[in-house]
């Protein structure tokens, strides 16, 4: 990794021959506890930490529940429930597991709009925001897959319904869906691979978060005023200072995550998954886990199977262009008053459109009666179509016009000046030209 230089000075001979071996304290103290980040991150930079601890909680759970688990579509539902009944603690490892996933998706959630806001995606940041992207990919992927591992009704007819959509590709997408099930419906087959990948994605989305950290070491952090490091004066070291406010912000966040687990724990599911899949009875609705409902949301917005899977894969990978399509010179959205608000806009329309997923279409929004097809009417579909249509105008309208037309408020000189600035109010900062 590059970016700063240690100065580390083994202690002890063995240090010193150690050092002279394998330089791997160099790195932790240059990289790790040295490491100049600047002096005014707030809380909502404490997100990458909590999710790098989230890994770690779900990879140590997942291991201990593959050790009682048979992925085997005779035995894997009665294998949960053993674990859930005769396990030793068994509950709490598949609850802490399965309220996990969600305590993940929202601090990914925090952490990916954080971004958003404070502009943390633009230069030099590029390549730090897009191997974020594909993170998020991967946890997507590896949620879905971990969760037709019960082998409950939704896992199986969630599978059958997302793997299906494979087939809406033209030419190949027949050969992707057999290949995805192993056959030619969700089975055995499915539920092996599935449970494989489960296993192996989690080690590749840690590899991803090594590549993650070292662009942002390359780089160095963003910061709530988007100004760049620019004395020695901007920064502090990252040890003590963010090692203890990290481990503050992880505690805050664990009792969250413990209120859900001994609490609520089968809030954020469904009750039907309790039920064991049978291929012979379809729910009346099928439904995603809550982190997915925002896209569902816009793959049902679209009348066309293949629009459907375009418009869903597309707004999820549109992301991977966003550096590039907000046009804004100015980083952080405290100095831009507009996109401020379009920013806040855009938040509250991913929201609705989550609400819209988790209906039936054709339902009065928020109301569990059929809407009457003669009249018009606010149902799930049309709510999630505007929806779908402002999200897309987002990335594609108003964040390349925003940043040619908005006149930023006045940047600060620097981060020490907008630091002083807050904590002495008379010493009012000079801004930039
Ligand atoms: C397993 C998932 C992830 C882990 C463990 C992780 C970890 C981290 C850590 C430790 C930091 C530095 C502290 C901080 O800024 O909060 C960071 C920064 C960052 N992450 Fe992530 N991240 C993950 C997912 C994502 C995703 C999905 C995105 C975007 C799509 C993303 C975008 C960024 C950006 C742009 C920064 C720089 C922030 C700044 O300095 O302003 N990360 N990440």
């Amino acid at each position: 990794m590059s970016g700063h230089a240690s100065n580390y000075e083994p202690k002890s001979a063995f240090a010193k021959w150690f050092h002279e071996r394998l330089p791997i304290m160099d790195m932790v103290q240059g990289q790790a506890l040295d490491f100049p980040t600047p002096k005014n991150l707030n809380y909502w930079w404490t997100f990458g930490g909590i999710l790098a601890v989230m890994l770690v909680v779900q990879i140590i759970t997942g291991v201990v529940l593959a050790m009682h688990y048979t992925p085997h579509v005779s035995m894997a539902f009665q294998s949960v429930e053993g674990i859930m009944r005769d396990v030793n603690s068994g509950w709490l490892i598949r609850y802490l597991h399965s309220n996990g996933a969600s305590m993940f998706f929202i601090a990914v959630y925090i952490h990916m709009f954080r971004g958003m806001y404070y502009g943390s995606y633009k230069a030099p940041r590029e390549v730090l925001w897009m191997i974020g992207v594909l993170i998020y990919l991967v946890m997507m992927a590896t949620a879905f897959m971990g969760y037709v591992l019960p082998w409950g009704q939704m896992s199986f007819w969630g599978a059958k319904v997302i793997t299906n959509l494979f087939s809406a590709i033209p030419w190949v997408g027949d050969s992707i869906t057999t290949l995805l099930w192993g056959g030619y419906s969700v089975d055995n087959p499915t539920l092996n691979r599935f449970f494989s990948l489960h296993y192996l994605l989690p080690f590749v989305l840690a590899g991803l978060v090594v590549l993650h950290i070292w662009a942002l070491h390359v780089v160095g952090n963003n910061n709530p005023t988007g100004v760049s490091v620019k004395s020695p004066q901007d920064t502090i070291p990252f040890s003590p200072y963010y090692t203890v406010k990290d481990a503050f912000a992880i505690v805050v966040f664990f009792m969250f995550y413990a209120a859900w687990v001994f609490f609520s724990p089968n809030y954020l599911g469904h009750a039907i998954n309790y039920q064991e899949a049978n291929p012979l009875v379809t729910p009346a609705h099928i439904v995603p886990e809550w982190y997915y409902l925002p896209f569902y949301a816009i793959l049902r917005a679209i009348p066309d199977k293949l629009g459907g899977v375009i418009a869903m894969f597309g707004s999820i990978l549109i992301l991977f262009a966003l550096p590039w399509l907000d046009t804004s010179k100015v980083r952080s959205g405290t100095y831009r008053p507009i996109f401020k608000q379009f920013f806040w806009l855009f938040a509250i329309n991913c929201v609705i459109l989550g609400f819209a997923g988790s209906g039936a279409p054709d339902n009065y929004f928020l109301s569990h009666e059929p809407a009457d097809p003669d009249k018009w009417a606010l149902t799930y579909k049309l709510v999630g179509q505007i929806c779908t249509a402002y999200y897309f105008l987002h990335f594609l309208v108003i964040l390349p016009l925003l940043g040619l037309l908005e006149t930023p408020k006045p940047l600060p000189a620097s981060i020490s000046d907008a630091v002083l600035a807050k904590s002495h109010p008379s010493t009012a900062y000079v801004p930039a030209e």
